[in-house]
């Protein structure tokens, strides 16, 4: 007998928005805060958690299910059977080694690609048509590492990039300033890490470009304290790691405000690693970094032309080989 008694000549009920699929696969630090705030932000209707460790895995599964009374609801299931993943409109994968205190990301490289050719493959097997959302690092390697083992157009593999380290960098650039930092526009683009590039010159407050208007006061262009400022932004996760052991709050929240703008077709403008060649003079090689890019429903959808002065250009050039020359002693 059905809990409800059913309405006669009722219309079979029909969902009122597109049903929705996001699954994560690691289910350590990184993976368990973008899945909390997924499942607080109301972004999908069914979440998979997918690990190597079961007994991890479904304690998680468990601890997050058990908060339903007071979340929006959502279907959250959990296995180490990538058969559960199947039909995902979104793979975010955050699976794979971490820095120790000291370690660059570079340093997980060959760790993280052993695990991608074990990773990738079946989540493309089971959502051929999915978007893959890269988060594990280096992330702009791993997202080329990933764009060649699933054989999907460019559009269709995101990697995470620097939409963190701009989010950092607005929020120190806020505090500096004492107002909103969601009120700042800023960006770091390039690689998400040590050669990471600051966009000063595109830099607003409430619509106000700051350089210009620091200029036009004859407020003396303090470039050692904007330098300082982005060193703060690349020392930012070496601190954390260095005080706690590893990242994961700010990451979780960077990864939700993207998986809402590509499953709600928001066609908002991240810093996120993306298939670079041909944008910004890079022409050379097949490098994924961070450029501002416009997400929605297809993924990337267009890449935008921000202003760079020289010296943004060249340090761009620069974090770009610095990815390429990694890249160039893969074997995939
Ligand atoms: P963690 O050790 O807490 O979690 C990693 C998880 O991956 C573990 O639960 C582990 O069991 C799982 N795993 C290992 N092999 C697996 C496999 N074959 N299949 C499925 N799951 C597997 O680490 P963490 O702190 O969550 O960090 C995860 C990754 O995210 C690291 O590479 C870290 O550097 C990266 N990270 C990236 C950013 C970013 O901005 N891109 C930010 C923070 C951390
Ligand atoms: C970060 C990680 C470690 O928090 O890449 O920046």
């Amino acid at each position: 007998q059905a809990f409800f008694k059913s309405i006669m000549n009722a219309e079979p009920s029909s969902p009122t928005k597109r049903h929705t699929k996001i699954s994560v696969v690691g289910a350590g630090n990184v993976g368990m805060a973008i899945a909390q705030t997924i499942l607080t932000q109301d972004l999908t209707d069914e979440l998979v958690l997918v690990d190597a460790i079961p007994d991890k895995l479904r304690g998680e599964m468990l601890d997050l299910q058990h908060a339903a009374a007071f979340l929006p609801r959502t279907r959250i299931q959990a296995s180490t059977d990538y058969s559960v993943t199947v039909g995902s409109d979104l793979c975010i994968v955050t699976a794979g080694a971490r820095q120790i205190h000291g370690e660059s990301r570079l340093n997980l490289l060959q760790r993280n690609v052993s695990l991608f050719k074990k990773i990738i493959p079946p989540l493309v097997r089971y959502s051929p048509d999915t978007i893959l959302l890269i988060v594990s690092n280096p992330v702009d390697v791993l997202t080329y590492v990933a764009w060649k083992l699933s054989g999907f157009p460019s559009n269709r593999v995101i990697g995470s990039g620097t939409n963190l380290d701009s989010s950092r960098f607005r929020f120190l650039i806020a505090d500096h300033l004492d107002v909103n930092a969601q009120d700042v526009q800023a960006f770091i683009v390039g690689e998400h890490g040590d050669s990471s590039v600051a966009l000063w010159s595109s830099i607003s407050v409430g619509g106000v470009p700051v350089l210009s208007f620091l200029e036009k006061q004859q407020i003396t262009y303090e470039k050692e304290m904007l330098e300082a400022i982005h060193k703060e932004v690349t020392e930012s996760a070496y601190e954390v790691i260095r005080l706690k052991g590893y990242t994961s709050w700010a990451i979780g929240y960077s990864v939700a405000n993207l998986a809402r703008s590509i499953l709600r077709d928001q066609r908002r403008v991240h810093p996120v690693s993306v298939l670079a060649k041909g944008f910004y003079d890079i022409q050379d090689g097949e490098v994924f970094l961070s450029l501002p890019a416009q997400l929605g429903r297809g993924g990337v959808l267009g890449v935008t032309n921000v202003h760079l002065t020289q010296e943004e250009k060249h340090r761009l050039m620069d974090s770009a080989t610095t990815i390429l020359q990694v890249q160039n002693h893969l074997s995939i």
